[in-house]
């Protein structure tokens, strides 16, 4: 396809000073590999120490408020991140709209800001275990991305990662049949919105991806990278996902 593929590490909340290394040796294979995109999400704390090292590297943020600035105390501007030296931003990942209660339009907000202030946005969704349990798991997330999604948009700086809930941290990969099903309805909820530009968004997957299991769900149709957890704490991890990204 005419999209390359997007491999998307987000460390959460891990990581310190100390694991800059691992960054770096990720950011190394990185810049070799020039078939695909490759980024790191560290906790907030890492994106400048982060840029600084890296220049090259393509960092992001885990996270942004939706204002510009103000009285929120604790939270991280877009413009912030992109000072710090971050390129991109997650908005709506499930640990933020299931642990801190975020709302399709909080995050739609926030995608809105990060485009703005001149961050591209990786914008999650993705369905619980007893919504996908009562059949009901492609129109949750694509009512999800409807409401989620930015007014308006270059659909080059936008990416879509569908990551269900149930398949985080639990080693319980989606199945592939179940992924393809669900990035069409995708595709196609992109292109009711923006038409045939619908067809340059990239789509990732998240969810327990491994090295071992990268390579089948990449060579699916319509899956357009990986947006990956704890696989990418570490380059011995993360490195064979890009690999199988190439
Ligand atoms: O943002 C990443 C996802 O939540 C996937 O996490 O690869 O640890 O399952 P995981």
């Amino acid at each position: 396809s005419e999209r390359r593929k997007y491999i998307v590490g987000n460390w959460k909340m891990n990581g310190t000073r100390d694991d800059l290394g691992e960054a770096a040796a990720i950011a190394e294979v990185a810049s070799a590999t020039d078939t695909v995109d490759v980024a790191l999400c560290p906790p907030a704390t890492l994106v400048a120490p982060m840029a600084d090292r890296l220049a090259e590297f393509s960092i992001g943020g885990q996270d942004c408020h939706h204002a510009e600035a103000g009285a929120y105390t604790g939270s991280i501007s877009a413009a912030m991140l992109r000072d710090a030296g971050a390129r991109l931003v997650i908005v709506g990942h499930s640990e933020r709209r299931e642990g801190c209660g975020e709302s399709d339009a909080i995050v739609r907000a926030k995608a809105e800001r990060a485009l703005a202030d001149g961050l591209d946005v990786i914008l999650c969704v993705g369905e619980s275990k007893a919504i996908r349990d009562a059949g009901d798991a492609e129109r949750h997330v694509t009512a999800q991305l409807a409401a989620s999604l930015p007014a308006s948009f270059d659909s080059a700086r936008l990416a879509i990662a569908y990551e269900p809930i149930w398949a985080i941290g639990t080693g319980d990969v989606a199945t592939v049949e179940d992924v393809v099903a669900m990035h069409a309805a995708l595709r196609a909820t992109l292109a009711s919105r923006i038409g045939d530009d619908a067809a340059k968004i990239r789509l990732l997957y998240g969810g327990s991806v491994n090295g071992a299991n990268a390579a089948e769900l990449l060579a699916a149709a319509n899956v357009d990278g990986a947006l990956v957890g704890g696989a990418s704490l570490t380059a011995v991890k993360f490195l064979p996902i890009i690999e199988a990204a190439a």
